[in-house]
């Protein structure tokens, strides 16, 4: 039997780089040796990705993207498909924890300084994944023709309404009518089963690719480098350990802990009390009746309520998009000495303290109707935000850092 499978292996190797690919990124992928539990929500992002492939599958088959039935469709496939409420729910959830993990993923760059030299393409691919996935999540959305789908795709789109000259086009030609309606429908459905999650696939490859590039590899929490400390005679690094099967089996333990969690909330909060699934969206999509509260779902919010904390419509969306896309300038912003907030100086530490009590507060806020003392707040909260961001290249310069060690520290 080994025999067979030594020759079948040989045989596709003679005609596929099979044993290079697995030794590339996993047998021989020299990896440092201390990453810690932040280091899982790559491999978890990575995880829900297939997830919601695989449910989303399922739900097509079942589903129709008309505007007659879509909203009848998605009631069918929970109640009378077999096993379709737990496809559904699954998906639904999977939405959500796709952001939590890719949140948790891009604050762990944000700690250790994983976007600096040599990493800053890893870091401009992971934005346009973040990007492709909220377009992915904002077109999936609107596909159970639910009160809230119609109406935070009418918020959305009519947006671009604000860019001068060129706005009423625009929304016109994103929606295919006059209102949002079947065509709407039939071509978010498209963008969202077929050409974004094959965006996105394309993206993560690339993502994963440029990090394993020979002049890259991962970092880690001290932010140091450890190919500077190779063995003369292998040329491996000295702290490197290889991802199969050291960290396979670590990734595999963080599997295991992220689906006792999925599974709790998608069994028994798939809602998550209005948060992952807004209670108008159990309404049939009405394009007569406006709802009192349009709100998008959570992860979306921060940014949103920065859109509405500037009181003029265009300055208030170029606002909100630069609040997302600043994130790409980063690894040009920091002028620190050191990578890793273990080494970064008392002026860092406030400022990432801050920034990430405003992203909260913002987020909160996005679901709360935007008057008095709230519009108030989230101008505050925007002003910090952006600060953040902005000041970072006179803060990371005047910070007393603390010198960074030679080899990692477990
Ligand atoms: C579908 C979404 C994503 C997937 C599946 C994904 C996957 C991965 C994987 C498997 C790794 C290697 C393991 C690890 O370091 O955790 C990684 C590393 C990395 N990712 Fe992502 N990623 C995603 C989104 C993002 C986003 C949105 C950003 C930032 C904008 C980002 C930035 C990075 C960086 C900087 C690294 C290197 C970290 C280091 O070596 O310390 N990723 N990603």
């Amino acid at each position: 039997m080994k025999k067979l499978l030594n020759s079948s292996l040989e045989w596709v190797d003679d005609r596929f780089p099979l044993v290079k690919m697995w030794d590339d990124h996993l047998g021989k992928y020299y990896a440092p040796k201390n990453f810690n539990w932040w280091y899982y929500f790559g491999s978890i992002a990575l995880l829900v990705l297939v997830i919601q492939i695989l449910t989303g599958i399922f739900l097509t088959m079942n589903y129709k993207p008309s505007s007659q039935e879509a909203f009848a469709s998605v009631e069918y496939i929970v109640r009378d498909v077999e096993w379709g409420w737990l496809m559904r729910y699954m998906h639904s959830t999977g939405a959500s924890f796709f952001f939590i993990a890719v949140y948790l993923h891009m604050f762990r760059g944000l700690m250790y300084g994983s976007y600096r030299k040599p990493r800053e393409l890893v870091w401009l691919i992971g934005m346009a994944i973040y990007f492709a996935l909220m377009a992915e999540a904002f077109m999936g959305y609107l596909l159970p023709w639910g009160q809230m789908s119609y109406w935070g795709a009418q918020v959305i789109i009519s947006l671009f309404g604000a860019i001068p000259y060129i706005g009423d086009a625009i929304t016109l030609w994103i929606r295919g009518d006059y209102v949002i309606g079947d065509t709407t429908l039939n071509r978010f459905f498209a963008l969202h089963v077929i050409a974004l999650p094959m965006v996105l696939l394309g993206l993560v490859v690339m993502h994963v690719l440029a990090l394993h590039d020979k002049h890259v590899g991962s970092c880690n929490p001290d932010g140091i480098e450890i190919k500077k400390h190779k063995d003369p005679k292998t040329g491996i690094p000295l702290d490197g350990i290889p991802f199969h099967p050291y960290y396979t089996v670590k990734d595999i333990m963080g599997y295991g802990w992220f689906l006792i969690i999925f599974c709790l909330v998608m069994f028994y909060f798939p809602d998550m009390f209005g948060y992952f699934l807004e209670a108008n969206n159990f309404i049939p999509a009405d394009p007569m009746t406006t709802p009192a509260h349009i709100a998008p779902v959570w992860y979306f919010t921060p940014f949103y309520a920065i859109l509405r904390a500037i009181p003029d419509k265009l300055s208030g969306v170029i606002a909100m998009g630069a609040s997302v896309g600043i994130f790409a300038l980063l690894p040009w912003l920091d002028r620190s000495p050191v990578k890793s907030i273990r080494y970064k100086g008392p002026m860092f530490r406030i400022a990432l303290t801050l920034f990430i009590i405003s992203f909260i507060s913002l987020g909160i806020l996005g679901v709360l109707p935007a008057e008095g003392l709230y519009v108030t707040l989230a101008r505050i909260f925007t002003v910090i935000y952006f600060g953040f961001f902005l000041l970072m290249p006179i803060y990371s310069t005047l910070d007393k850092t603390k010198p960074e060690p030679e080899r990692v520290t477990m």
